[in-house]
């Protein structure tokens, strides 16, 4: 299997490219705008042909890739069914199948951090979004977000999980590449709660700054803008 891990300094986002070998079809999770012609690098080395893309959510901190790519590649472009975006080829709901070749990712509905969270389960690991960081948890403080919701996804969901579960976040900014689910388990100093009302309790005094960038991207992300209709040195 081929799995790369790219990273984009800017927003600290981890973006996923897919495939079960060279030469074969490929999938791409989280892709920043920014970063296109290096993914399709990537994808051209390894003689790879993208034919879906996922986003996790509808990100605040940062403008997605998804539709600049399926510009370029005609591939489609796929998220959960709570997303707002407009541009959506495949939506998906919770428990889903999502195949390219042999790989086969399954959806989970993970809300909490945004209303359209979704986390992706592929064999060992999952792709968490911003549900479950390493050390840490998504916001839930804007985009619909809910800390009782983030709390019954990342207990009665992922954290069920085996524990030797890869985790795989849409973001880290610590410089780690994964964890697992045991670690998380049992590390993570936000999950160390007795209950929804105490992870609230955490959640809601957590006082952070909105991103930057959170106007320009949720309604970027929203309308599925390409490159030619940004201007990025504005941004
Ligand atoms: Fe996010």
């Amino acid at each position: 299997m081929i799995f790369e891990q790219l990273f984009d300094n800017k927003s600290s986002t981890y973006t996923y490219i897919i495939s079960s070998g060279k030469g074969r079809e490929a999938l791409i999770i989280d892709p920043v705008i920014e970063n296109t012609d290096k993914y399709i690098n990537v994808l051209k080395n390894l003689d790879l042909k993208l034919v879906k893309v996922i986003d996790t959510h509808i990100h605040a901190d940062h403008i997605s890739g998804l539709n600049e790519l399926s510009k370029k590649t005609k591939c489609s472009k796929i998220m959960g069914e709570n997303s707002s975006s407009e541009v959506l080829d495949i939506i998906v709901k919770d428990n889903e199948k999502i195949k390219i070749e042999n790989i086969e990712l399954i959806s989970m509905y993970t809300p909490g951090h945004t209303d359209c969270s979704y986390s992706f389960l592929m064999n060992d690991r999952i792709f968490t979004g911003d549900t479950l960081l390493i050390n840490s948890t998504g916001r839930t403080d804007f985009q619909n977000g809910n800390s009782h919701d983030a709390y019954n996804s990342l207990f009665d969901k992922i954290l069920k999980l085996p524990e030797k579960t890869l985790v795989y976040p849409a973001h880290d900014y610590n410089g780690k590449k994964y964890s697992t689910i045991g670690n998380e388990k049992n590390n993570n100093p936000r999950l160390q709660v007795k209950s929804a009302e105490e992870y609230a309790e955490i959640m809601n005094n957590l006082n952070l700054e909105n991103p930057e960038m959170i106007d320009i991207a949720i309604s970027a992300n929203k309308k599925g803008l390409t490159l030619d209709k940004l201007n990025l040195n504005k941004l």
